[in-house]
């Protein structure tokens, strides 16, 4: 993880936020390339979750909700973990079921816990909610009091009157939303692995009471090959089903999918049965009925949820963890992102081998002809060796260089990120073969080694 946050701080992908501060726990600031490797993490997931279905719609519904939807939904009430307080002497915070999990998990089980960094004595467990508070308006009171959302399937139960009538959807059909939401996490880290403040990809998928239990099964598989197609190491990637003790308030039965991340196996994203238990919340706080009528048959019914719900910033994490890579090449030690090429930030580096002979103004040329069809990155500053090694880090899968041939000829040399294969061919067909490559089935070369 050290690494890869070295990494993410030096090329410009990830910084501590409010840095010049000294940094607020915690909490990270996405830098270009960073922005852009989130967005095609996105994209992707809009791509395959609304571009290539004709059952889901999309919704982007305000982080700010009335809050008596927290009631509803049981936030308020049960969206808590249980923080103890080290009475020692450092007098730390933490997570009374983490530290239960990795007592288990050390065969300690049953034993009294203790503070792990000084030993000390634990407090009594308390809830804490990890709902934000804020206030609406200029006055501090009780009646002003809203939250920010701490996921961001509530503003898509909310909506689902509105999308059954103006998107002509009938079950089986779902919402999806990608969006900001908040927790005070008592013990936030590993990077951005858990945050106060991240973004969630979730959809709310409603079906038939009857076919819940199938659909669950077809979303764990439909994500799971999200992930494989994206290029994830499919020995690096678990389904686990959560226990009885694990579940939600919600949830009659929850899979996570766990990635193998440097910390250990950890969730990327949960897929539950959420049963009818929020349209049937919303439904009762609210007044409003929220249930399906078949116009044909008469038949009604409040639809059954199925949830998978992912974090952007989560899968971010672990596109980078799965892609990076360190080996030799010609005696130098080369470090270099693996990315799947529709999730790398920029796709094409144009490079002039050398800064004269007419060279720089050809490669610029070029760049230009091609960033109109896919992001590309025109780089002429420092040796051949150096403007490489730093797109390798950056994780772009193509570089195309301009040498004396192309002045000559008008052949460039196409240089493939993982392979280190350079092949030769004509200016005019650059851009075809770039895109042929990008719409190409990729799996992650670190696999066959
Ligand atoms: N609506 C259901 C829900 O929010 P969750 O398991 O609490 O379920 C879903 O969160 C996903 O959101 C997680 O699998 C993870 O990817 C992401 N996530 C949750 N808390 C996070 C945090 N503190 N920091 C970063 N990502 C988080």
């Amino acid at each position: 993880m050290d690494k890869i946050v070295a990494l993410c701080k030096r090329r410009g992908f990830i910084f501590q936020s409010s840095e010049i501060y000294g940094g607020l726990a915690s909490t990270y600031d996405y830098g270009h390339y960073g922005v852009l490797l989130k967005s095609n993490v996105k994209a992707q997931w809009w791509r395959a979750v609304v571009q290539e279905r004709d059952d889901m719609v999309a919704l982007d519904a305000a982080i700010l909700m009335h809050p008596r939807t927290w009631e509803a939904s049981g936030h308020l009430e049960g969206f808590t973990d249980p923080l103890v307080q080290c009475l020692g002497d450092c007098k730390r915070r933490w997570r009374e079921d983490h530290l239960r999990e990795a007592a288990e998990a050390e065969g300690r089980a049953g034993e009294e816990l203790r503070c792990p960094v000084c030993g000390g004595e634990l407090s009594e467990p308390r809830n804490f909610n990890l709902m934000f508070e804020t206030h609406m308006g200029p006055v501090q009171e009780e009646g002003s009091r809203v939250f920010l959302r701490p996921e961001t399937a509530q503003g898509i139960f909310v909506n689902f009157k509105n999308v059954l009538q103006f998107a002509r959807k009938r079950p089986p059909f779902g919402i999806a939303q990608v969006g900001k939401a908040f927790r005070n996490e008592i013990t936030p880290g590993n990077f951005i692995f858990r945050t106060r403040e991240f973004e969630q990809m979730e959809i709310e998928f409603f079906v038939a009471p009857a076919e819940a239990r199938e659909w669950h099964e077809r979303w764990m598989e439909e994500r799971m090959r999200w992930y494989t197609e994206l290029g994830l190491r499919p020995d690096h990637l678990q389904l686990r089903e959560h226990g009885a003790d694990e579940l939600s308030h919600y949830s009659s039965a929850t899979s996570d999918i766990e990635y193998l991340f440097p910390m250990g196996w950890s969730e990327l994203e949960g897929i539950a049965n959420r049963g009818d238990f929020d349209l049937s919340q919303h439904a009762q706080h609210s007044g409003e009925k929220l249930e399906y009528v078949d116009s044909g048959s008469g038949e009604r019914y409040v639809p059954h949820v199925i949830e998978p719900s992912a974090g952007a910033d989560r899968a971010t994490l672990a596109f980078m963890v799965d892609a990076y890579d360190e080996e030799e090449v010609e005696g130098r030690q080369r470090v270099v992102l693996r990315l799947h090429p529709r999730l790398a930030p920029v796709k094409v580096a144009v490079l002039p081998l050398v800064n004269k002979d007419g060279q720089p103004e050809r490669a610029r040329a070029v760049y230009e002809a091609l960033r109109g069809r896919m992001p590309a990155e025109y780089d002429a500053g420092g040796s051949i060796g150096k403007r490489y090694r730093r797109q390798d880090e950056i994780g772009t899968p193509w570089g195309v260089t301009i040498d004396h041939q192309t002045m000559e000829n008008g052949t460039v040399t196409l240089r493939d990120r993982d392979s280190l294969e350079q092949s030769r061919l004509a200016i005019a067909e650059v851009g075809a073969e770039l895109e042929r490559r990008l719409a190409a089935p990729w799996s992650s070369p670190k696999l066959a080694g």
